[in-house]
């Protein structure tokens, strides 16, 4: 079964510096490379559901300039439908610098929203209709708050399963936290949405659950992810590998988790399915290039 995938998000074009470490504040460092690709939150999970094979809508705003083509061109080779993707006059797409240390692959972020920050309740209301016809909706935090609650709602109101990604780290209204089915935060998101330090997860999830059938599903990295409901919680492994560039992991995860999940399959699957998309994605630089392709997961995916 063709899992039938709408994510409302961000694209940003993302300008990646690599070096062997982070510079400190003040500091000149050399780089070793330079590298623009696709990249954003949203248009990041949308490519990884493409390509794990689910059948995929983008809801989003980009600009009228050059780096709005290069979105077109991702989500065209990746057969994503783009009908209600609005190209804002008045707004320039999304870009992201980016840094990633070499030695560790972790990276350090920063986005400049641009035409994502206007998506409007109006665009979210051009795409009810495919909204109501999906398996899953997704969402994450680099579109505007209210018109992305309110893409949460639509979803709910039609009876589809929605995904939030509370990135990057937010507080955020509680109607809207209630509105998603299944919370995907890291440590730092998880930390900021539910304004609790980390000494417990199983806590700090928890407090983010507003109803019995919610789940929070917190990605732990190398620790995999933890699966955390109003009364259970299990850890998943993350499948062992040399991460080369984290940037993109997380997105990798939510987007093969809707697929998986659209696909009929149950959570802990689904996560089992997430964990070895992510794995591969860091084994990998750039965001959306790096997402694996559907033969890569199932191989490699443990028994
Ligand atoms: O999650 C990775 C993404 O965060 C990058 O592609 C960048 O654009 C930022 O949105």
């Amino acid at each position: 079964m063709t899992a039938k995938i709408v994510v409302v998000g961000s694209f940003n074009m993302d300008l990646t510096s690599y070096m062997p470490r982070m510079p400190r504040p003040g500091e000149t460092l050399h780089g070793t490379r330079f590298q623009t690709g696709p990249g954003g939150k949203g248009s990041n999970q949308a490519v990884a559901a493409a390509r794990l094979g689910a059948d995929v809508t983008f809801v989003g705003r980009v600009g009228t300039d050059i780096f709005a083509d290069n979105a077109f061109q991702i989500w065209n080779s990746e057969n994503i439908n783009t009908r209600y993707v609005i190209r804002d006059p008045e707004n320039p797409t999304g870009v992201a610098p980016i840094w990633v240390e070499e030695t560790t692959g972790q990276n350090a972020i920063v986005v400049i929203l641009g035409a994502n920050k206007v998506l409007s309740r109006q665009d979210i209301d051009s795409a009810a209709e495919a909204i109501a016809r999906a398996d899953i909706l997704i969402a994450q935090l680099e579109t505007d708050i209210d018109a992305t609650a309110y893409a949460l709602k639509l979803a709910k109101q039609s009876n589809v399963r929605t995904i939030l990604n509370p990135a990057p780290a937010a507080t955020l209204p509680d109607e809207m936290i209630a509105n998603a089915d299944i919370l995907t935060p890291n440590e730092t998101e998880l930390e900021v949405l539910s304004r609790r330090t980390l000494d417990d997860i199983d806590a700090a999830a928890r407090s983010l659950i507003r109803r019995d059938d919610q789940t929070v599903v917190v990605t732990l990295g190398a620790g995999g992810a933890q699966i955390v409901t109003s009364k259970n919680s299990i850890n998943k492994p993350a499948i062992e590998v040399q991460p080369v560039d984290t940037t993109g992991a997380g997105d990798c995860f939510t987007g093969a988790l809707a697929v998986a999940l659209g696909e009929g399959k149950t959570l802990e699957e689904a996560v089992r399915f997430a964990n070895t998309a992510a794995g591969i994605c860091v084994t990998r630089p750039g965001t959306a290039t790096s997402m694996p392709s559907r033969q890569e997961v199932d191989v490699l995916i443990p028994e």
